[in-house]
């Protein structure tokens, strides 16, 4: 019983984490620090809450495996769509689990790899965030509560706000010649 409380306090506590992260690598990439907060506060802010966020994964998964109600064993929480229990939504979770792991180890290897590579897979993280939401969507128990249905509706309005943001930005810039 407990480790199905974990399981899904830690699955919910990294799909907000997961928000939080998302909203402050825009912010960053826009160059939108408030002005008394310097930029590299929230650059460091957006690379302590992600490595939280793979700290938060491997206990959601590690719960989820040794979880005696369902059936999901060390492999296919990274090989997508293997699972024997659910396994599109299941599948999906590990399809998000492989993209934050390349993120995160991508980040780490930064200076080897070098700028482009490393920016060509960042704009994975677009697609982490709705596999997450989707998986926890399709597998979740707390979706059969209000509460949880609100967090999801108010992560995604955050998301969509900030993915405007970023890409109305962008625009803006090409329209500018910059
Ligand atoms: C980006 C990666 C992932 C995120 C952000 C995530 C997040 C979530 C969330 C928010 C829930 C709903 C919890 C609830 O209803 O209270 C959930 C459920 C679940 N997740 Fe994940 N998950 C991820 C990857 C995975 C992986 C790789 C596995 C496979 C081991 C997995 C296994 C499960 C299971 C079994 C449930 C159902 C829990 C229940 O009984 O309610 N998740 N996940």
């Amino acid at each position: 019983m407990t480790v199905w409380y974990l399981m899904r306090a830690t699955g919910v506590a990294s799909l907000v984490l997961l928000t939080a992260t998302m909203v402050m690598g825009v912010l960053n990439v826009q160059r939108w620090a408030p002005r008394r907060v310097p930029r590299f506060l929230l650059q460091d802010a957006h690379r302590t809450v992600s490595l939280l966020v793979v700290v938060l994964l491997a206990l959601h998964v590690v719960t989820a495996v040794i979880d005696p109600f369902v059936s999901i064993d060390l492999l296919s929480a990274a090989v997508p769509f293997a699972s024997g229990w659910k396994p599109l939504w299941v599948g999906l979770g590990a399809l998000g689990l492989d993209v934050m792991v390349a993120l995160i180890a991508t980040s780490l290897l930064r200076a080897r790899l070098g700028l482009r590579a490393w920016r060509a897979v960042h704009w994975l993280a677009y697609a982490a965030w709705p596999l997450a939401l989707v998986h926890a969507l399709g597998t979740g128990t707390d979706v059969a509560s209000g509460w949880m249905r609100w967090l999801a509706a108010g992560c995604t309005a955050v998301v969509a706000a900030a993915v405007a943001a970023r890409f109305g930005g962008a625009q803006r810039r090409l329209e500018a010649g910059r």
